[in-house]
């Protein structure tokens, strides 16, 4: 049995949201109707769910996983398994968009057969429906495509290589520099990429690979004119703990949502004003008597209250 099966009767497409379901080649149609590709990252049920109710188009199960959700260093740490298991999560909750999960650093970097075998794993056993995978490996790429794997190329600032690169820098600062940028594009869609990632590049060289390239580029940090937009779901939200990057636009203050109502919390529970009465659940009154319990003000809530189930699973399609 697949991993990813949906219960029963949970393909209906959420209010707002129009179907059909997003796919590889329609990123490229996309392109070719000049509309603009919004891609998010996105690790668990719950935010994916919401990306995708709100219409976005692909969804990107990141390696940056290893920083913004397991709190590491970069992003070298996470393994294949980790990035599996949050692929299922995100694959749960989604019904449009197109689910892509990031191949982890050491999952694709030795023989192609080995890279090809990873790339199954997330295919067959979490419902990806493309990997990810950073530098221009022209090779593998190609390996991939014929094993009918869909894949999107990540160049420019490669996260995964930033031992090589000394930091997190901007990549293809020179004329010389974005001609290979450009070269290693035109590679990996002839090898069968069904879009491009560029990241931390210049506007200029992103501008230029764009209209120059069959298949589109998704940016981040890399200007406006790419095909699409992608950014890291806690760089949007403020839940990164980091300064903000140049290219990161923060549509929401989640950490001081969050913050404050944890808080709040907390304060309710020294104070004894968490759970009130209200939220209790209580004895049918027969049974209070033969109990002896005597809760003040509580008559009414008694007889309602006395066979309600918690209902805990009421938000799950
Ligand atoms: O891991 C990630 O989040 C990414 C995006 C930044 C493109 O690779």
């Amino acid at each position: 049995m697949s991993l990813t099966d949906f219960p029963a009767g949970a393909r209906l497409s959420p209010p707002g949201v129009s179907l059909p379901k997003v796919t590889v080649p329609a990123l490229t149609e996309m392109k070719r109707q000049a509309k603009p590709i919004s891609a998010l990252t996105a690790y668990d049920y719950s935010t994916a769910r919401l990306a995708d109710e709100a219409g976005i188009d692909l969804i990107l199960v990141g390696d940056s996983l290893a920083m913004v959700v397991l709190g590491h260093e970069n992003t070298l740490a996470v393994t294949v398994d980790e990035m599996l298991h949050h692929t299922r999560a995100v694959r749960r909750a989604v019904r449009r968009a197109l689910v892509v999960s990031d191949m982890p650093f050491g999952s694709y970097h030795g023989p192609i057969a080995e890279g090809l075998a990873n790339a199954v794993r997330f295919v067959k056993e979490a419902g990806a429906e493309a990997v990810k995978i950073e530098g221009p490996r022209v090779e593998l790429v190609r390996a991939l495509t014929d094993a009918e794997i869909p894949v999107i190329g990540h160049l420019g600032l490669t996260p995964q290589s930033v031992h090589r690169m000394g930091g997190y820098r901007v990549q293809a600062r020179t004329a010389d520099a974005v001609l290979q940028l450009e070269a290693d594009a035109f590679a990996l869609a002839h090898a069968g990429a069904g879009a491009i990632v560029l990241e931390g590049v210049p506007r200029e060289a992103a501008q230029q690979i764009t209209a120059a390239l069959p298949v589109p580029t998704i940016g981040i940090g890399a200007g406006p004119d790419c095909d699409g937009q992608i950014l890291v779901f806690h760089d949007l939200v403020n839940l990164d703990f980091s300064p903000t990057a140049k290219f990161v636009r923060r549509y929401a203050d989640a950490s001081a949502l969050f913050r404050s109502a944890i808080e709040r919390y907390r304060e309710d529970v020294e104070h004894r004003t968490f759970p009130s009465d209200a939220e209790s659940y209580h004895l049918p009154e027969s049974s209070r008597r033969m109990v002896q319990i005597s809760v003040d003000g509580a008559d009414s809530a008694a007889n309602r209250d006395a066979h309600e189930e918690p209902n805990r699973k009421s938000n799950r399609r």
